[in-house]
């Protein structure tokens, strides 16, 4: 026996093109999306999701406006571009790249941003809204996860579902998009007693801790979906590797259907924050949003 994959490279790309489909019925109005990304300091991780970003951002028929600043950047300096970004009518969406530079303060930049180009939805407004069913910017990765989830099982109501890391980027809005969709939701963390129990319990278990293989294949109920955010750089016979969060060797013999690392959960992240953009650019013009692409 062995789970399904759930294939979020393939995933992904379809969501790319309903969101270049719907870009393309923009610029025949007149109207080119655009997103600004905003990256200070050198982090060599952080470098390379940015350039990603500006490429898928391009291909989507995207404007994409990168801003390059040194590590040395002050907090007014910061919020001077934001504020310049806030009152561009071109600019549809704002990222800034976490993690930010000592002492540069990520929360007060952040909510700093139009929340409604708050296309990673990590304003408190945006958080706040998705908090109360209120229409939102839905942070990307557990947008991403959702779609999956949603893909993968239909209607989620009713579900077990735990999640695995309680972060401001991923476990709390996931958690706060399963109970949406009517899961019964359960949020453990590093000081949870007996994880491994808490785990064998969920028909829906979403791992986003960052430590790599974490989860073990006993802590999986047969046939349970695992969704597995986790991107951890190890060694292993000499070679760098890529792992999540769950022991997907042994998930997958125990587990109904599980995402991959890589090509699981990651490249969902890149695509909903291009259907983020696309929404804004909808939302700030007063015209119809994209089917499928938001919550
Ligand atoms: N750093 C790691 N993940 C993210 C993300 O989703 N958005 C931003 N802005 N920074 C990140």
């Amino acid at each position: 026996m062995g789970a399904t994959i759930i294939d979020g490279k393939a995933f992904a790309a379809g969501v790319r093109a309903r969101v270049a489909q719907g870009v393309a019925e923009l610029v025949a109005r007149g109207i080119r999306p655009g997103l600004a990304v905003v990256l200070v300091g050198e982090d060599p991780a952080s470098q390379v999701y940015v350039r990603n970003k500006g490429v898928q951002t391009r291909e989507a028929g995207m404007e994409s406006l990168e801003y390059r600043l040194p590590a040395s950047t002050t907090q007014a300096e910061l919020l001077a571009l934001i504020a310049r970004l806030n009152a561009d009518p071109a600019v549809h969406g704002i990222l800034v790249q976490l993690p930010l530079p000592a002492p540069l303060s990520a929360d007060e930049v952040i909510n700093a941003i139009d929340p409604a180009k708050d296309v990673d939805g990590f304003h408190v407004l945006n958080a706040g809204r998705l908090a109360t069913g209120q229409k939102a910017m839905v942070p990307c990765t557990p947008l991403g996860c959702l779609m999956l989830l949603r893909a993968q099982l239909g209607r989620l109501a009713g579900l077990n579902a735990v999640v695995v890391g309680r972060s401001n980027i991923v476990g709390k809005p996931m958690a706060q998009l399963l109970l949406a969709d009517s899961c019964t939701v359960t949020v453990a963390h590093s000081r949870t007693r007996d994880l491994p129990a808490v785990c064998r319990g969920a028909d829906v278990l979403v791992a986003a801790v960052g430590r790599p293989e974490m989860i073990a294949g006993d802590w999986i109920r047969p046939g349970a979906t695992v969704i597995d955010v986790g991107i951890n750089r190890i060694e292993r016979d000499g070679r760098t590797r890529l792992v999540g969060d769950v022991d997907f060797a042994a998930a997958v013999q125990v587990a109904g259907a599980i995402t991959p690392v890589p090509g699981g959960v990651g490249p969902m992240t890149i695509a909903c924050l291009l259907a983020n953009t696309l929404t804004a650019a909808c939302r700030a013009h007063g015209l119809a949003e994209p089917e499928g692409l938001t919550v």
